[in-house]
């Protein structure tokens, strides 16, 4: 419930404008995001390699409607990549990035969709031109010596985010994608996608959405996540668990005992269990931190917030004590 009201708000431009305006915020954006610039970006993604982790760098920004943004992006992210190669950040993959197919255009034209199936479907104009965005970003991601990750966002852009990857894969067959637990069809998807050399991040899935879609509970979700796994565990792809939740992250841990090490890997978030992050490095598996960095940090910000109670405490609780 507080989760659903929690997303809901993130909507409304007026909460926006508000929560953005409070000094208090920044002291907890810092929490979660590295920073505005590349410079940022890079220098934490220095110091988690320095640490043995490897990294994913998202450039906040989603819902793009406007398509001079959407090429400022994917410039951003070519940018971001030719400073990552310079700095000796990139060899054979160590930092990647993570695209969020709607930051580069995937809505673009969506309004105009409607007759297509209703308001937010994307549209053959937004698919193509987050495409072709996404495989100028592949390019200059495989210059550097690595690689891209598309991010999943609500259920509505989970097919075009789907078929852009398998359409890029046979050139970039390290282009990642990206799977929620939380929505009914991942099962299916995954049993897709778990093919050789395919690299998949199974997470739980960050967003409200309709209960023809999704499952609803917790406990729903993680049988959900649990089952995945299993199946991405025993196929022959790279599979990316996503997840600071421990039960999981110890049946992964279990499904994966027979698995060579580097054939898999962790993934949590910037300023979420880092300790648990060092832990697992330090046990000898591959553990990845996602981090975000950009201006544009009000959406993930809301994410984190209405996953955990807690998050929303440390949140109010600064707020409090600033004013
Ligand atoms: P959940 O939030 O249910 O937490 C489970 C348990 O984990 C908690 O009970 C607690 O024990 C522990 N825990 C969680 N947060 C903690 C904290 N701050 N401190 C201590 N313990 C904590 N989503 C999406 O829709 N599309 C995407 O592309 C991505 N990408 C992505 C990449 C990566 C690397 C991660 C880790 C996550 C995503 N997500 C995502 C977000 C994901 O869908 C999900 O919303 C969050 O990861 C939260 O879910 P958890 O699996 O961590 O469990």
């Amino acid at each position: 419930m507080l989760r659903r009201a929690l997303l809901a708000a993130a909507a409304s431009e007026q909460i926006r404008g508000l929560v953005t305006a409070l000094p208090a915020t920044r002291a907890v954006v810092g929490r979660y995001v590295a920073g505005e610039s590349i410079g940022d970006a890079v220098r934490v993604a220095r110091s988690l390699r320095e640490a043995g982790l490897l990294v994913t760098l998202d450039y906040l920004g989603e819902d793009t409607t406007d398509s001079l943004r959407a090429s400022a992006v994917a410039t951003q992210y070519v940018q971001l990549l030719g400073k990552l190669a310079a700095e000796g950040l990139t060899e054979a993959g160590a930092v990647e990035v993570s695209v969020k197919p709607t930051a580069v255009g995937l809505l673009l034209g969506s309004a105009e969709a409607a007759g297509e199936g209703g308001p937010g479907r994307v549209s053959a104009l937004g698919e193509r031109v987050a495409a072709e965005h996404i495989e100028r970003i592949a390019v200059a991601a495989r210059d550097a010596g690595t690689t891209v990750t598309l991010d999943a966002e609500d259920h509505r852009t989970t097919d075009a985010g789907l078929r852009i990857a398998a359409a890029l894969r046979p050139r970039f067959p390290s282009l990642g994608s990206v799977v929620q637990a939380a929505l009914r069809r991942t099962e299916t998807d995954v049993r897709a996608l778990a093919a050789p050399g395919v690299r998949v991040r199974l997470c739980k899935g960050a967003y409200a959405e309709p209960v023809a879609e999704a499952f609803t509970t917790r406990h729903d979700v993680d049988k959900s996540y649990a089952r995945c796994l299993r199946l991405l565990l025993a196929g022959a792809g790279y599979p990316m668990v996503a997840t600071h939740d421990p039960r999981l992250v110890a049946i992964a841990r279990s499904l994966a005992r027979d698995r060579a090490p580097d054939s898999f890997e962790h993934q949590m978030l910037y300023g979420v269990r880092p300790d648990e992050q060092r832990r697992l490095a330090a046990a000898g598996a591959r553990v990845r931190v996602y981090v975000p960095y950009g201006g544009d940090w009000y959406g993930y910000l809301v994410r984190r917030l209405a996953e955990r109670p807690a998050n929303l405490t440390f949140f109010l609780r600064s707020l409090w004590s600033s004013s």
